[in-house]
């Protein structure tokens, strides 16, 4: 066996390497499902997506293989889509299988949810049947807080207690529902029905002028989407109710929209990233 020599000059632009890519991963929040890091120049964060998945309020912990790497392409995808008409969002570009890189925003505390066909906790509140259409689009609001649970709130409160300025709330609803249309008419043209998501939105500073732009993500995590012709269910909800074949839904999604990764499912694990 030959010995290995290095260079003074490699070790050294090595190490510096190695300096440099431990500074970016500073972590800055880890959430149930993402982890945020600092990130390379000033104003930008990367998202880094995990493959765990907690439901009612953390109450639920598992693991769905594969899903940080599926999320993090269809987010891209959406996201672009989403900048292509219009809606400004936080999204940069993708760095690598489970990470992307965003623009730094103050992320306002509301979960904003528009509802299609009713379905889980609307159907719970109101009595409706799941898989009934609404009479129209709703959008609602939940305040942004683990440790209540996101209670629902109204306009009132989030305007009452400066959550969001009127202004703001008005453009977020407005955003929302031209999302809802855009996606309604994407999802549609693969086969899936959109029965609501959850949007959240941050505000984007830029010398001294405020932007609201969408951030987090958006994937069957977020969304509820069912086969058009079986109603099949494509989404968390396969996690949340044990109705098994999570990952499969997952990559059904990403298979319809034309995104699984290069060389398919056994691609999905992706590279184990240091921490
Ligand atoms: P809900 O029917 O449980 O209120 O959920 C409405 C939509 O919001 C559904 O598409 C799932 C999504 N959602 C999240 O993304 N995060 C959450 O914490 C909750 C409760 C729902
Ligand atoms: N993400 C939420 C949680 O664990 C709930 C959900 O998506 O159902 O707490």
């Amino acid at each position: 066996m030959g010995i290995v020599s290095f260079s003074p000059i490699f070790l050294l632009s090595y190490f510096s390497f190695w300096i440099q890519s431990m500074a970016r991963r500073r972590q800055i929040y880890e959430g149930k499902a993402k982890v945020i890091f600092e990130g390379p120049e000033p104003g930008t964060l990367v998202q880094y997506f995990k493959d765990d998945a907690t439901a009612f309020n953390n109450k639920k912990k598992g693991t769905i293989t594969g899903k940080g790497v599926i999320n993090n392409r269809i987010s891209e995808f959406i996201m672009t889509r989403l900048g292509d008409i219009g809606i400004p969002t936080h999204f940069v570009r993708r760095l690598n299988m489970r990470e992307q890189l965003i623009k730094a925003v103050e992320i306002i505390p509301l979960e904003v949810i528009v509802r299609n066909v009713a379905a889980g906790s609307i159907s719970e509140r109101l009595g409706l049947e799941e898989g009934t259409p609404l009479p129209r689009s709703i959008v609602e609001y939940c305040y942004k807080n683990d440790d209540l649970g996101d209670p629902f709130v109204c306009e009132e409160h989030i305007t009452a207690f400066g959550w969001a300025a009127p202004q703001d709330l008005d453009e977020i609803t407005s955003y929302a529902l031209r999302i809802n249309d855009f996606l309604t008419g994407m999802f549609i043209s693969v086969g899936l029905k959109l029965i609501d998501f959850k949007l959240e939105f941050g505000r984007l500073w830029e010398n001294d002028e405020m932007r609201i732009v969408l951030a987090d993500e958006i994937s069957p995590d977020s969304c509820r989407l069912w086969d058009v012709k079986t109603n099949e269910k494509l989404d968390k909800d396969r996690f949340r109710r044990d109705l098994g074949d999570v990952e499969e839904a997952y990559q059904e999604v990403a298979r319809r929209l034309g995104i699984l990764p290069e060389s398919g499912p056994s691609d999905l694990k992706g590279p184990d990233t240091i921490q």
